[in-house]
């Protein structure tokens, strides 16, 4: 005899409009999901050894989950037909024991030993305190990142801002400090996120292994504009890092197309300093060594502006520098709308022209 209790009576009508419609949302649904799967900043895409060991659990829970699930319904299937045999009391009382309680123990357990076995591959400072490593140091600032690189003593070789340049192959000690309120240090295509709070400092230790551009984000709500605080990361042969470590930045002058080599400064350095930005903002060979805002040493070339809130380009440097609460709501940087069109855009040139 056939029943239509299950499958008859309870379904819905469904027109073949709606019937595309949730076809159409399960595609876009799927798309978007698989999109998020590879790119800058996917933790399924891993770049970096941190990341492969969270990606390789993800996926392990994410199979396992599933075989469980099918399982599951099996089971659910199986017991909603009206013509399975009827079970005992003993037999009803050992699928309650086994299906229960030791299947889900077993389960569990297993799943907890094997990531507890993972996580020296994420944490690796349980195998050590990082010594002889090479260190950056991240404060994570409302809402921009300052980024140092040390040397081994601890002094700084270089500052920089929103970005950060790792070598691949090698392991890193990142020193994670924060300046006002707790900031969460995350890049992951290279590895698992860490808080940054204020007055401490918390270490973490990433290995990139693939070159690359990647995206790091701010993953603790930090106010306003918490959403806006990315930055860079590039990762790079060592060498290379080096290279870019040691070289002394060029120091921007005015275009002079051939001629002598120019010698005057440029115009938009002198404007950046008569309107005292350099209070905030230092540059390298230049006078100003302010150091409350982002180090601008070699703007030129930062693909963003705004901790990767727009692309660097001139007319976005323009519109940031002219009213930058208008991008970033809160940003601590005043705004400069009153300065004449061609004085913003000679700093910008200047800025843009630091490489
Ligand atoms: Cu910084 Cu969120």
């Amino acid at each position: 005899m056939h029943d239509d209790r299950l499958t008859g009576v309870c379904r819905p009508i469904r027109s073949p409009v709606t019937r595309w419609k949730s076809r159409l949302s399960a595609a876009a649904f799927l798309s978007v999901s698989l999109s998020s799967c590879s790119g800058v900043q996917s933790a399924l895409d891993p770049a970096g050894s941190e990341a492969s060991a969270v990606a390789t659990l993800f996926w392990v829970m994410v199979v396992g989950g599933g075989v469980i699930w099918l399982g599951v319904i099996g089971l659910m299937i199986y017991a909603s037909r009206k013509s399975r045999s009827l079970m005992g009391e003993a037999g009803a009382s050992k699928v309650i024991f086994f299906g229960g309680v030791a299947f889900p123990v077993v389960v569990l357990a297993g799943l907890l030993s094997y990531a507890v076995w993972l996580m020296p591959a994420m944490r690796p400072w349980f195998g050590g305190e990082g010594e002889g490593l090479r260190r950056i140091e991240v404060t994570g600032e409302q809402f921009w990142w300052r980024v140092r690189y040390l040397d081994t003593s601890g002094k700084v070789i270089r500052e920089s801002a929103n970005e950060v340049r790792m070598p691949v192959g090698e392991r890193v000690l990142f020193r994670l400090k924060a300046s006002d309120v707790i900031h969460s240090f995350w890049i992951p295509s290279i590895g698992g996120k860490m808080d940054a709070i204020p007055g401490r400092i918390n270490e973490l230790q990433l290995m990139a292994t693939k070159p690359g551009s990647y995206r790091g984000v701010c993953a603790e709500f930090c106010g306003t504009s918490h959403a806006l605080m990315a930055f860079t990361v590039q990762a790079m042969p060592a060498s290379e890092l080096d290279a870019w470590l040691a070289a002394a930045p060029a120091p921007a002058v005015s275009p002079n197309p051939g001629g002598p080599a120019p010698a005057d400064p440029a115009p938009g350095l002198a404007l950046f300093l008569r309107h005292g930005c350099a209070a905030c903002h230092a540059i390298d060979g230049t006078e100003a060594e302010g150091r409350i805002g982002p180090d601008l040493t070699r703007f030129g070339q930062r693909p963003t502006i705004g901790a990767g809130t727009l692309p660097n380009t001139h007319e976005n440097l323009v519109r940031f520098i002219r009213a930058p609460d208008q991008i970033k709501p809160n940003v601590r940087m005043p705004a400069y709308g009153m300065l004449p069109e061609d004085e913003l855009a000679a700093i910008a040139e200047y800025l843009r022209g630091l490489e």
